[in-house]
C-alpha cells in the first residue's frame, strides 16, 4: 500500500468519527509509542524495570489525554469510576496470593471482555455521542462490522475468562467437560457469529438489525462457554494467556469504533503479545497450540494433577545437615526452583543459601524452565523479589548441558520439569516437554513435603529414586533455613 493510499484511508476513519484533534492523535500515537518500549525492556529482567516505567508514562499520557478531551462521559463520572475501579483493584491486589496469580488474571480478563460488550453495546444505542453517524444519519456498515467484531470478541473474552477462573479457583472440576459433536457446534456457532455481524452490518436501520446484534452477543458468549470447557486444567495457563490476547482484540476492534488510535495500537500489542506468549508456552509444554484452543483433542484427564496410585520403590532420605555438609564440600551447584518454592515462599531463606554457599566458593547457579511455577516468568518474579542476581539466573536451553559438570542439583519445589519421564515414557502426560537433566549431576537434592505429593502433571518421577538423589522431606522455606543454620 503505498503512503498516499494509507493517508486516504486514515483520513476516511478520521472522517467517520469526525474530525479528530491533531493534538489528541499525537498525544495517543506517544502513548502507543510508550507502550512498544515498554514491552522491549519487559522482554528482559535486567530492562523490566525500565519497561515497566514506560507502559505507566504511556497510560498516564493516555489517561490524561482522555480526561481532557472526555467527549463521551463528564469529568466527575469519569473520575467516580477512576477511584471506584482503583480502590477494588487496589485491595485485590493487596489480598491476593502469588499462587492465585493466574485466577486472578483470568477474573480481571473477563472485565476487559465485558466492558467490550458494554462500549460497543453503548455506541450501537448511542451512535451520536460516539460520532458514528453519516451524512444520512445512519451509523455505516464499516462501523457496525467493527462494532459487531468488538462485540462478539468481547463477549468470547467475558464468558471463555469466566469459565477458566472457576476453573483455576477450584470452584469448577480442572477435568475437560467433551460435549459430543463438540468442533462441529463450536465451528457451526462461529460461523454463525461472523455471518451474524454481515447481516447486522448490512442491514439498515435500527429496528430492522436490532435482532441481528441480540443475536451475535448471545452467541458469542455461548461460544466463550463452549470453547474453554473442553480444556483440561493443565492447559488453563496456556487459555489465560490465549483469553489475554482476545482482550486485547476486542479493545482494538473497539478503538476502531470509537475511532480511538490507543485503543487500537495498545489493543493490537496486547492481542499479538498474548498470542506469542501462547504459542511459546504451549512448546515449552509440548502441546500443540491448535489443540489447546480446539479444545479437548488429546485432553487427558491424568494432566491436571490428578495423581495416580504409585508402587512402592526405596529412596534415600537424609536431613538439612546433611545437604548442609555436601553443598560446601560442592565446586557447582545447580538450584531449580519450582512451584513448591512460591508456595512455601522459601525465596528468600533460598538466596541467603545461596550467598553463605558463595562466601565458601561455591559456585551457585539457578536454572529456570520456562514452564515452572503456573504462570510465565513465575519464578524470575520470585527470584527478583528476593535480590538473585540475573546474571546467576539461566534458561533451560542455556544451562541445561552444565548439569554433567555440577557437583550438586538442588532441586526446591520443582517436579514436572525435571521428570525423566518426558523423555523416556511415550505414555506420560508430559511425554515431549523439554526438562532439566539433573540426572547428570554427581549428587540431587529433592525437596518436596512428602513422598506422596505429585507434581502438577501427577506422575510419578524417577529422579526420587535416583542413586545419588537424596530425599529433603519438608516445607522448602523450613528445610533451606535450616540448611543454613547447618552452613553457619
Ligand atoms: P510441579 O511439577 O507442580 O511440582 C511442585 C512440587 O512442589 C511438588 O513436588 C510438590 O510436592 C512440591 N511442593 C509443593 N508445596 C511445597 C512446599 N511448601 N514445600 C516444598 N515442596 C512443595 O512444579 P514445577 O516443576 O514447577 O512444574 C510446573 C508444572 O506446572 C508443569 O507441569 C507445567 O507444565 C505446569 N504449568 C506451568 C505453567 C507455567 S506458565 N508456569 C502453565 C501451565 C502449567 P509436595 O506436595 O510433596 O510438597
Amino acid at each position: 500500500m503505498t503512503y498516499d493510499q494509507m493517508a486516504m484511508q486514515t483520513a476516511e476513519v478520521a472522517t467517520s468519527h469526525g474530525p479528530v484533534n491533531p493534538w489528541v492523535a499525537l498525544a495517543y500515537l506517544i502513548s502507543g509509542v510508550f507502550f512498544i518500549l515498554a514491552l522491549r525492556g519487559l522482554s528482559s529482567p535486567s530492562t523490566s524495570q525500565t519497561g515497566n516505567r514506560f507502559g505507566m508514562a504511556g497510560m498516564l499520557i493516555a489517561v490524561i489525554t482522555t480526561l481532557v478531551t472526555h467527549e463521551i462521559a463528564s469529568l466527575p463520572e469519569i473520575l467516580a469510576a477512576i477511584v471506584l475501579g482503583g480502590a477494588i483493584g487496589f485491595v485485590i491486589a493487596r489480598r491476593i496470593a502469588m499462587t492465585a496469580m493466574p485466577e486472578l488474571v483470568a477474573a480481571f480478563h473477563s472485565l476487559v471482555g465485558l466492558a467490550a460488550v458494554l462500549v460497543g453495546w453503548a455506541a450501537y444505542l448511542n451512535p451520536a455521542a460516539f460520532g458514528l453517524l453519516d451524512a444520512g444519519g445512519a451509523i455505516d456498515p464499516t462501523s457496525k462490522v467493527e462494532m459487531g467484531l468488538g462485540i462478539a470478541i468481547g463477549a468470547i473474552t467475558f464468558s471463555g475468562s469466566v469459565i477458566a477462573f472457576l476453573k483455576l479457583s477450584g470452584r469448577m472440576s480442572g477435568s475437560p467437560i467433551l460435549l459430543p459433536a463438540r468442533h462441529v457446534i463450536n465451528l457451526g456457532t462461529l460461523v454463525a457469529i461472523l455471518v451474524l455481524v454481515g447481516m447486522f452490518a448490512h442491514t439498515p436501520g435500527a429496528e430492522a438489525n436490532l435482532p441481528f446484534i441480540i443475536a451475535l452477543t448471545i452467541a458469542a458468549f455461548a461460544i466463550g462457554f463452549l470453547l474453554i470447557i473442553p480444556i483440561g486444567g493443565a492447559d488453563m495457563p496456556v487459555v489465560v494467556s490465549m483469553l489475554n490476547s482476545y482482550s486485547g482484540w476486542a479493545a482494538a476492534a473497539m478503538g476502531f469504533t470509537l475511532g480511538n488510535t490507543a485503543m487500537i495500537i495498545t489493543g493490537a500489542l496486547v492481542g499479538s503479545s498474548g498470542a506469542i506468549l501462547s504459542y511459546i508456552m504451549c512448546r515449552a509444554m509440548n502441546r500443540s497450540f491448535l489443540s489447546v484452543i480446539a479444545g479437548g483433542f488429546g485432553a487427558d484427564d491424568s494432566a491436571a494433577g490428578g495423581g495416580e496410585a504409585r508402587e512402592q520403590r526405596p529412596y534415600k532420605q537424609g536431613s538439612a545437615d546433611d545437604a548442609a555438609f555436601m553443598l560446601e564440600q560442592a565446586e557447582k551447584v545447580i538450584i531449580i526452583p519450582g512451584y513448591g518454592m512460591a508456595v512455601a515462599q522459601a525465596q528468600h531463606a533460598l538466596r541467603e543459601m545461596a550467598d553463605v554457599l558463595k562466601e565458601k566458593g561455591v559456585e551457585v547457579k539457578y536454572a529456570i524452565h520456562p514452564v515452572a511455577g503456573r504462570m510465565p516468568g513465575h519464578m524470575n518474579v520470585l527470584l527478583a523479589e528476593a535480590n538473585v542476581p540475573y546474571d546467576e539466573v539461566f534458561e533451560l536451553e542455556d544451562i541445561n548441558s552444565e548439569f554433567a559438570q555440577a557437583d550438586v542439583a538442588f532441586i526446591i519445589g520443582a517436579n514436572d520439569v525435571v521428570n525423566p519421564a518426558a523423555k523416556t515414557d511415550k505414555s506420560s502426560p508430559i511425554y515431549g516437554m523439554p526438562v532439566f537433566d539433573v540426572g547428570a549431576a554427581k549428587q540431587v537434592f529433592f525437596i518436596k513435603r512428602s513422598m506422596n505429593g505429585v507434581g502438577y502433571a501427577g506422575v510419578d518421577n524417577d529422579v526420587f529414586y535416583m542413586d545419588q538423589t537424596m530425599m529433603l522431606l519438608s516445607d522448602a522455606k523450613k528445610m533451606v533455613e535450616e540448611i543454613v543454620k547447618a552452613l553457619d
